[in-house]
């Protein structure tokens, strides 16, 4: 599940008419990123939760019959390849709409005719990871395969920024796997259980779709998914993945930029060039 139907404030004016997960790091947008990394774990149904002001998002992984002639008449089969294999046989795609963006647990209760109550994973295409061999989501995939439990996905925060995070606390459970025994929406960095922020990866019990029900609007008067997460940790085992793999804030300028830099240096066709262009600005020459 893909939860797209926020307002992208802090990348506005960029994000008035173009939805921010359509934002192109290098040639590919954010949410393909994340699509592709959600079919590396097995996932065979993705769902967009959206707004009916965002359009595009389900459209780009629409065929697109005009330009795949064009390609094929032209004789440009490497492109037209690129653009084929973006969602292979037997994955469907369905979209719900959020009517009102009153947080994420909302827009997550939004999809539950869609995702009945089996597990399900959630995916904030804004947090991406970059991919060190097995995707980030395949790591909490694997996680809670082995264990039964809900799973979210964490890693170290500065401090000062707890404020921008869901925070968990952790002990280790007799099977040396990481219970989160705590989670808080956005502590203050004096009141935070811990430096372990929650960042955008979740595997869930279709039990908290309940719980969900029963949320009330908390954190910035936002229905917060974090708040169901810990009526879900009393009842049974919620374990935290600190997944390999660095994470990008996509939704924050800077993040954006480290993203679209360390994925252009990745590409080898752009690596040397990039470098040099780099150097030439890091010494101060105009170039
Ligand atoms: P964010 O807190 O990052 O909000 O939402 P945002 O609107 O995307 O961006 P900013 O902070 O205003 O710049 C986290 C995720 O939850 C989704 C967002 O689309 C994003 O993927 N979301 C949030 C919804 O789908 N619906 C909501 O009501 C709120």
């Amino acid at each position: 599940m893909f939860p797209v139907a926020g307002l992208g404030t802090r990348f506005l004016p960029a994000t008035k008419v173009v939805p921010k997960e359509l934002l192109p790091v290098v040639d590919k947008p954010l949410i393909q990123y994340a699509v592709e990394e959600a079919l590396a774990a097995g996932v065979d149904t993705l769902v967009f939760v959206s707004n009916r002001n965002k359009h595009g998002i389900a459209d780009h992984f629409d065929k697109a019959v005009e330009i795949e002639r064009s390609l094929d008449e032209k004789g440009k089969h490497d492109v037209l390849a690129r653009i084929r294999g973006i969602i292979p046989e037997g994955v469907s795609t369905v979209v719900v709409t959020q009517e009102e963006a009153l947080g994420l647990g909302h827009a997550v209760l939004c999809a539950r005719p869609v995702v009945g109550d089996e597990p399900f994973a959630v995916m904030l295409p804004d947090d991406m990871v970059m991919d060190p061999g097995r995707g980030a989501l395949r790591q909490l995939v694997d996680l809670h395969a082995a264990t039964g439990a809900s799973v979210i996905g964490v890693e170290p925060v500065p401090r000062e920024k707890t404020r921008q995070y869901g925070v968990v606390a952790v002990e280790d459970n007799p099977q040396g796997h990481q219970q989160v025994t705590a989670i808080v929406e956005k502590p203050e960095p004096e009141d935070a259980p811990s430096n372990l922020g929650v960042v955008g990866r979740y595997l869930l019990s279709g039990r908290i779709f309940e719980l969900l029900e029963d949320t009330r609007a908390g954190v910035g008067g936002e229905i917060q998914l974090t708040d169901a997460i810990a009526a879900l940790m009393e009842e049974s085992e919620v374990l935290a993945c600190q997944f390999e793999g660095r994470r990008y804030d996509c939704g924050s300028p800077m993040g954006f930029l480290e993203a679209t830099i360390d994925y252009a240096l990745a590409r080898g066709e752009l690596r040397e060039d990039l470098l040099e262009f780099m150097a030439s600005r890091a010494t101060g020459s105009a170039g």
